[in-house]
């Protein structure tokens, strides 16, 4: 979603913002724009519907976007649409002030109409124009800047990560936020303004991540935080710890390729250091709760958007299995507004591989309010629903950029299923099965492995379904979920509208569907509903359904019945989505890029939703 990068220093600002946006764009947009302030200290805005390349391409020579301080902005339409005027920055009616934002003002249209009484001019459909005007009413009321802006933004309601600079103060920027995220980078006389570090990692690993409601007034050489109420804050510099190389795509043709045959290391990763063979346990350490508090948990809250959510329903599968503990699995957008109900010892576990989808953080702040203890599963360091949660565990899958979400799906479910073991240990759950767990578990990466090695075979299947226009998946148990997840991987990033369905349930509709012209993703590992799940094959093979079938190396009978099969190797059945969602994620990659789609950046998507 809306990226920000601002800089502030003695180098040329233009090539630091521009490249620093093209780092966000993973996380997906649809128009970019910049200000600067040039050499004569004069604002100049340009802004381009489209790619960041359209826009590097109108930019004038580089000796007229030379500035020492400028923004930048990644724009993900939701106020208007996604054209060159509705473009970040924003300015006021005199050109002299430039506003980025991320978030959403749900008072603009009041403001607007009030600023529009005093005369001011709007040119855009935008609720970030509003910022601008009303920071400039209150620059012409005579406020000094830092002023103007938090007066500005007291009157907001609604989300902002946001920048500023003003021509009448050249040797200044101030950054703000509320519900959106934004960083501060501190380089040597030089400092940075981003929603995501990604943009910024190349100067410098030095940040302050703000909190809600600080603002932060930069000048070349230092910088200064404090409330929006004007109270100071001490400020917190952490050290980013993750390296460029992880930012770049490598020998793979897409991030998302790449995040795939990451997964034998990131799911390690995610167990390194967390099994404990002597106790035939899993020690999650940032859990901070004791034996005791583990076993008083009686229910389960999981909150969760997207991929993140299906990761949710396999812990569902996994936890009320191994600890006896009833689970529900939420999306988080329902959970917020429906007044749930938390009653004691409910332990509500948050799941986002950002750590800043704004439905998932606002349904664990209603969690929170209700009393509720919130535990969060997370992959970016520092996020803010890293730092809102009571405890929480990360999942160290390193950054992913691909919009379709692969590697961190995994490494997720890899917590969640330890979370199982240890909430099951400290109940009734026997040593034997928590010492085959871990047994199991260690052999996972290199299981992952001997499927990626059969990505050949995997991508000449997916030649045969490329021009479908729709396709099902079907899963039992804690398959269903990873047949959810198949199906979200093919529409994100291929445009086939596909579903997932609990095989058994697609005889009360779906069958309807299929035909001669109608791929069936199944998922069949040799397990106890095994002979199941055949019978409902059956049924489509009766129908002339295509079936492609992930199955159990050494089943060699599925092959009557099926089009074609992709053996995965035998493992605990506990562990199984591990191994059948691979080939799913390498199918829906295959079936994108041949009809070659931008898999890395599907379009409408976005990889991290920081609005609601
Ligand atoms: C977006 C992304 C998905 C992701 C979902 C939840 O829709 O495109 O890949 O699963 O948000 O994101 P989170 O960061 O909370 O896991």
């Amino acid at each position: 979603m809306c990226g920000i990068v601002g800089y502030i220093g003695k180098r040329n600002a233009t090539p630091i913002i521009v490249e620093g946006i093209k780092r966000l764009e993973y996380r997906g947009y649809d128009s970019s724009g910049i200000a600067i302030l040039d050499k004569n200290k004069q604002l100049k805005i340009f802004k381009k519907s489209g790619k960041i390349t359209e826009l590097e391409r109108s930019l004038p020579s580089p000796d007229e976007t030379y500035g020492n301080i400028g923004i930048a902005h990644t724009r993900w339409a939701t106020h208007g649409e996604p054209t060159t005027v509705n473009a970040h920055p924003h300015t006021g009616c005199f050109g002299k002030i430039a506003v980025v934002h991320n978030g959403i003002i749900e008072n603009h249209k009041i403001l607007q109409k009030k600023l529009e009484a005093e005369g001011h001019k709007f040119i855009s459909e935008t609720d970030t124009e509003v910022l601008a005007h009303l920071i400039e009413h209150f620059l012409i009321k005579g406020n000094e800047f830092s002023l103007a802006v938090r007066e500005a933004l007291q009157l907001v309601e609604g989300t902002f990560g946001i920048a500023v600079i003003n021509n009448e103060e050249p040797n200044k920027m101030i950054a703000a936020r509320r519900g959106s995220p934004l960083i501060l980078g501190i380089g040597k006389d030089e400092f940075f303004v981003t929603s995501d570090v990604a943009a910024i990692i190349i100067h410098t690993k030095r940040v302050i991540y703000l909190e809600d409601n600080e603002i932060v007034v930069i000048n070349h050489k230092n910088f200064e935080i404090t409330t929006l109420d004007n109270k100071y804050v001490e400020a917190k510099v952490s050290e980013v710890d993750w390296d460029v190389s992880s930012i770049d795509k490598g020998e793979y043709k897409h991030f998302m390729l790449k995040e795939i045959f990451e997964q034998p290391t990131s799911v390690g990763n995610a167990f390194r250091g967390r099994l404990m063979e002597n106790l035939s346990t899993v020690r999650l350490g940032g859990l901070n709760m004791s034996g005791e508090e583990l076993r008083s948990i009686k229910k389960i809250q999981i909150i969760a958007c997207g991929t993140s959510w299906h990761a949710g329903l396999i812990g569902k599968y996994v936890i009320e299995n191994t600890a006896r503990i009833p689970v529900d699995v939420e999306y988080a957008s329902e959970y917020r507004y429906r007044n749930p109900i938390i009653s004691e010892n409910t332990l509500v576990i948050s799941i986002s591989q950002s750590g800043e989808t704004a439905d998932t953080l606002a349904a664990l702040r209603e969690a929170k309010s209700k009393g509720a203890r919130i535990l969060g599963i997370t992959n970016v360091v520092g996020s803010t629903i890293a730092r809102e949660t009571d405890g929480g565990v990360y999942i160290h899958a390193g950054t992913e950029i691909g919009v379709a979400s692969t590697k961190a799906f995994t490494s997720q479910i890899t917590i969640l299923m330890m979370m199982g073991v240890l909430l099951g240990r400290v109940r009734n759950l026997p040593p034997t099965f928590g010492s085959s767990f871990i047994k199991e578990l260690r052999l996972i990466p290199q299981k992952i492995q001997s499927i990626l090695d059969k990505n050949d075979e995997i991508k000449k299947i997916a030649k045969t379904i490329k021009d479908s226009k729709n396709a099902l998946y079907l899963g039992r148990g804690s398959n269903y979920p990873v047949a959810l997840e198949g199906a979200l991987k093919l529409k994100e990033i291929s445009y086939i509208h596909a579903e997932g369905y609990p095989a058994a349930e697609m005889k009360h509709g779906p069958i309807a569907l299929i035909d001669e012209n109608m791929p069936v993703i199944a998922i069949a590992p040799d397990d106890a509903i095994y002979e199941k799940i055949i019978s409902n094959l059956q049924e489509v093979k009766a129908r002339n359904g295509r079936l492609i079938v992930i199955a159990t190396e050494g089943d060699t009978s599925i092959k009557d019945i099926c089009e074609s099969v992709i053996y995965i190797p035998q493992t605990l059945h506990t562990l199984q989505p591990l191994l059948t969602v691979i080939p799913l994620q390498l199918l829906a990659y295959h079936v994108a890029n041949l009809r070659g789609l931008d898999v890395d950046q599907p379009r409408n998507l976005a990889k991290s939703v920081t609005v609601e």
